[in-house]
């Protein structure tokens, strides 16, 4: 793949934030030494499927249809592993049965390994709990539904899986080719990456709409525009200078190192894409202590690029639009380093949107949190997960 060399760089204390940077060749073949322009690297084939091979690409679902969870497998290079964490209904009919099934069905074709796994599995609930992992368990003692947890149990399966690096891909996208696009990306930014701590986000090159007049090919969706906003303002009040540098605040299509993953605090739910970004800047931003000295030495770099894919998905509707904005802009409104300045926008913009509820009038409500899970002991899962998921062959 040929791409940009980060061209404009924020910093934030330890935190890299490095504007977009652009696709110019997707397949650039095996890299042959040739010398590119300067600003352009070339991650050769080569590269590219050795970072694969140590990648895990985690799948979160529920209830999406089973023909574009077929499609998005299908996408996924031959040397990732695959982890699907299903919150599929189980009733009137088990739909995670018929996920199942289709997943085995693919690998039998493909001769692929990949993990499919329930997140309200009581025996995972039962082991999270043997293991500590109190903070992704809701008061019924199973863990909390919601994207962001679903995500989580993805990482520790690829942590127990040993992978170095782990990626996040929807299920509800149309597009395979696309998805094997977001790949390629990941394995590339981490290649270019001068830190083991590092995250790499997808930015879209257009997020199509139906319109009376046929395709629209917008450049933004509702939620992102809005969030993105708002973490540039955070980060033009430390910095002082005005800043359109994030791009990505909702990326659901995004990948860390393991390394990184492991050290953040995450939020609940839809939250947790912009408070990932959050939370580096709370913690290797200089702003607050950190224990985590070693990635403050070698610093944290945030990488987003753009597809030459547009990003065909579900559309869910109007509610679902408001509960990802509510809970976006809640996880910055709530966090340690949120000025007073940047609260009172974030209200303002709520409140014209009509956003908050009668009881939430105040503020938007503070968005769950769960603990990193650097110390869980992941070999006591893995006794336990074998059982609970399918190592489908
Ligand atoms: N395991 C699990 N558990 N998966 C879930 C859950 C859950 O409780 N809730 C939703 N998912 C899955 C969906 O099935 C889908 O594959 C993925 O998470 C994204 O959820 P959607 O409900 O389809 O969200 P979206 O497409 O509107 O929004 C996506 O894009 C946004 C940026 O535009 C999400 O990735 C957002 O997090 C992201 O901000």
């Amino acid at each position: 793949m040929k791409l940009d060399l980060p061209r404009y760089t924020e910093r934030f204390g330890a935190t890299s934030l490095h504007g977009v940077q652009r696709v110019y060749e997707l397949d650039s073949g095996f890299d042959d030494g040739r010398p590119v322009s300067e600003s352009i690297v070339n991650i050769g084939n080569n590269q590219i499927v050795d970072i694969e091979g140590r990648m895990a690409i985690v799948i979160p679902t529920k209830g999406e249809r089973l023909r574009l969870l077929e499609g998005v497998l299908s996408g996924i290079p031959h040397d990732c592993l695959t982890i699907i964490i299903s919150n599929s209904p189980r009733q009137p009919v088990d739909r995670y049965k018929l996920e199942k099934e289709a997943l085995q069905q693919f690998n039998r074709f493909v001769g692929r390994n990949a993990f499919i796994l329930h997140q309200r599995d009581p025996v995972l609930s039962e082991v999270l709990r043997d293991v500590g992992y109190n903070s992704i368990l809701g008061p019924d003692g199973m863990v909390r539904t919601g994207k962001a947890e679903g995500m989580l149990i993805g990482m520790l399966l690829a942590k127990m899986a040993g992978k170095e690096y782990v990626g996040f891909i929807d299920a509800d996208n149309y597009v395979p080719g696309a998805v094997n696009e977001y790949v390629k990306i990941f394995a590339s930014g981490i290649a270019m990456s001068q830190t083991p701590y590092i995250m790499v986000r997808i930015s879209w090159i257009y997020k199509p709409k139906i319109s009376e007049t046929g395709l629209y090919f917008s450049k933004w969706g509702r939620v992102s525009e809005t969030t993105n906003q708002h973490l540039n303002s955070l980060v033009s009040y430390y910095t002082g200078f005005e800043t359109e540098v994030m791009r990505t605040g909702n990326s659901g299509e995004h990948c860390m190192s393991l390394k990184l993953a492991e050290l953040l605090t995450y939020s609940s739910g839809y939250a947790i894409e912009p408070y990932e970004i959050v939370n580096i800047l709370e913690e290797f931003g200089g702003i607050i202590p950190t224990v985590n000295q070693d990635a403050m030495d070698k610093g944290v770099e945030i990488m987003q690029v753009e597809t030459r894919n547009p990003h065909f998905h579900e559309d869910k509707g109007d509610d679902h639009l408001k509960e990802m904005v509510v809970g976006s802009l809640g996880s910055i409104y709530h966090s340690k380093i949120c000025p007073p300045k940047v609260r009172e926008k974030i209200l303002e913009a709520l409140r014209s949107k009509n956003m908050l509820e009668e009881s939430q009038q105040q503020e938007p409500p503070a968005p769950h949190k769960i603990d990193p899970f650097k110390d869980i002991d992941v070999r006591q899962l893995a006794k336990v997960l074998s059982k609970a998921s399918t190592y489908a062959q």
